[in-house]
C-alpha cells in the first residue's frame, strides 16, 4: 500500500543557482506537505552508501563526487500518491527530456546536476528517509 510520503534532496546545483525558495515553492504549491527538513552537506561514506545501488555504473564516482561537493536540502513529502506524484513533478531525469512545468525542466543544467532527488519507489522512500532523518526531527 502507499505510504504516501516520500524522500527528496535539493542537489548542489540547486543551492549554488540561488533556487532552493523556488523549488521548495514548486513542491508546496504543488500539494506536497514538509514533514521534515534539513540543511546538510553529505561526507564522502554518507554519499557512497546513499548511491550504493550505482555502485558499478560509471557515472557512481563522479555522482559521489557532485553530491558531496556543496550543501544539499534533504525533506520528507507527504502527499496522496507522493512518490508516483513527485517523479511526475520532477521530470525526467534528463533535463533536455524533461516535461514543460517540471522542477528539472526549469532548473536541472544535466543528468549529473539535476537539481532533485526523488524517491522511485515506497520502499525506498521508507529507506532514504531513515538515512536522513530520526524520528524525533519528523513532524
Ligand atoms: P537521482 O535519480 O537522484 O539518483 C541517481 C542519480 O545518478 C541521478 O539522479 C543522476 O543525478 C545521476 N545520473 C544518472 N545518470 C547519469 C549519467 N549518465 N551521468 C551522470 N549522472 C547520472
Amino acid at each position: 500500500m502507499a505510504t504516501n510520503r516520500t524522500f527528496t534532496m535539493l542537489k548542489p546545483d540547486s543551492i549554488e543557482n540561488g533556487n532552493i525558495g523556488n523549488i521548495i515553492g514548486m513542491i508546496t504549491e504543488a500539494g506536497f506537505s514538509i514533514k521534515a527538513m534539513k540543511y546538510t552537506q553529505l561526507s564522502d561514506a554518507q554519499a557512497k552508501e546513499f548511491y550504493a545501488v550505482h555502485v558499478e555504473r560509471p557515472f557512481y564516482g563522479e555522482l559521489v563526487e557532485y553530491m558531496t561537493s556543496g550543501p544539499i536540502v534533504a525533506a520528507i513529502l507527504e502527499k496522496e500518491n507522493a512518490v508516483e506524484d513527485f517523479r511526475a513533478l520532477i521530470g525526467a531525469t534528463d533535463p533536455s527530456e524533461a516535461a514543460d512545468g517540471t522542477i528539472r525542466k526549469a532548473y536541472a543544467e544535466s543528468k549529473g546536476r539535476n537539481a532533485v532527488h526523488g524517491s522511485d519507489s515506497d520502499d525506498n522512500a521508507q529507506i532514504e528517509s531513515d538515512f536522513h532523518f530520526s524520528p524525533v526531527e519528523i513532524f
